[in-house]
């Protein structure tokens, strides 16, 4: 199949690329590059440095590719930073996302699976966990918002298009790399849990912050639900499949719309991350405790059974030491990331 990856030399979307085109299907990826990797994409696959937002060019690309599926991960994605330029989320985001379906229209493609969030549900209380995907989507901050928004318009382009049809997973914590460590996670700002605690095990922090030891959880650092990449982007590929399949039957959105949660169905503490960060490694660096940060719920956890109901999904990868093996065996070969590549 003709696949094009928005967003495709990112964290996520390079592990999609990589196993796509290992699966054999023909990839093209557009990405303006704002936070991704240019040496995160494979030789043999085609790299198109684009912003989404080039409504024209983005067409473009779709026609002379033939593209027949979207696997669409290109976004900011920074919770703190979305709510300091809101403006510039949600012209991103949505913006971004709108013209991609403008140009989707155009070129007459009928299949994409989206890359939400689960913090499109805001704050759920703790009686809701797991969390399914009936609860209600209340974000708290406009990064959840700009992918409120874009499902939103999915559904909406989806029941004005009968042939077209969707899938929408909403991620919980993404976590490890591919497990030969040829590419990996390497944000910057990094602001994830996990590379922070290798790069302080690596000698790069001096300490790492634990922000509030002090909620309502058993060692009272808060929970996550910890995804491995390689599981997720199985999951994008069995949607693309089902997308196949099923066409444009089946969705949840009274058009060809459908919602996953994404994750492995439980928690890990900070506390517990940490610790088995510290196993992995053989390191004992630095953990100080900090303040809470605002807008951390205690604990967000994914039930994770509806995909596998529907679509035959589980996640491999059920313990947070074997994810975080994979990301180490990235950050010791790659310790200052994609520089060492260039
Ligand atoms: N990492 C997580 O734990 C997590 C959790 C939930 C959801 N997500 C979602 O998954 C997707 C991928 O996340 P990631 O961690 O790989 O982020 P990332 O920043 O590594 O990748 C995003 C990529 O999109 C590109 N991009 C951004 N805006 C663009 C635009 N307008 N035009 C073209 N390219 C653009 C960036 O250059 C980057 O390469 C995002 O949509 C994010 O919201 C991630």
């Amino acid at each position: 199949m003709n696949v094009l990856v928005t967003g495709g030399a990112g964290y996520i979307g390079s592990h999609a690329v990589k196993r796509l085109h290992g699966d054999g299907h023909r990839v093209v990826v557009i990405d303006n590059l704002v936070r991704g990797h240019r040496a995160a994409v494979p030789d043999g696959v085609t790299f198109v440095e684009l912003d989404l937002r080039q409504t024209e060019a983005v067409t473009d690309v779709l026609r002379e590719h033939g593209v027949e599926c979207v696997m669409h991960f290109a976004a900011l994605a920074y919770v703190g930073e979305s709510v300091e330029q809101p403006l510039r989320y949600y012209d991103n985001n949505v913006g971004g996302s709108m013209s991609l379906l403008r140009a989707i229209d155009a070129a007459g493609v009928k299949r994409m699976v989206f890359s939400s969030t689960c913090a499109t549900y805001g704050e759920p209380a703790p009686e809701h966990m797991p969390m399914n995907e009936s609860l209600p989507q209340q974000p708290i901050n406009p990064y959840g918002w700009s992918k409120l928004m874009t499902e939103r318009a999915l559904i909406d382009y989806a029941v004005a298009t009968p042939d077209f049809a969707f899938v929408a997973h909403r991620y919980f914590n993404v976590a490890g790399s591919a497990a030969d460590g040829s590419i990996g996670e390497d944000h910057r700002p990094e602001t994830h849990l996990i590379p922070i605690l290798l790069q302080a095990a690596l000698g790069q922090r001096e300490h790492v912050t634990v922000f509030g030891d002090d909620y309502p959880t058993p060692d009272g650092t808060c929970i996550r639900d910890y995804i491995h990449v390689e599981d997720l982007i199985d999951a994008h590929v069995v949607a693309m499949d089902a997308l196949n399949d099923t066409g444009t039957t089946g969705g949840d959105s009274g058009g060809g719309g459908r919602f996953f949660n994404l994750g492995i169905g439980r928690g890990y503490s900070v506390r517990e991350v940490i610790d088995a960060a510290k196993r992995v490694t053989g390191v004992d660096f630095a953990v100080k405790d900090g303040a809470r940060r605002a807008g951390d719920p205690p604990q967000l956890f994914a039930d994770p059974s509806k995909i596998k109901r529907e679509l035959g999904w589980s996640a491999t990868y059920t313990d947070i030491e074997s994810m975080i093996e994979t990301a180490w065996k990235w950050f010791q070969a790659h310790p200052k990331g994609y520089v060492d590549d260039a």
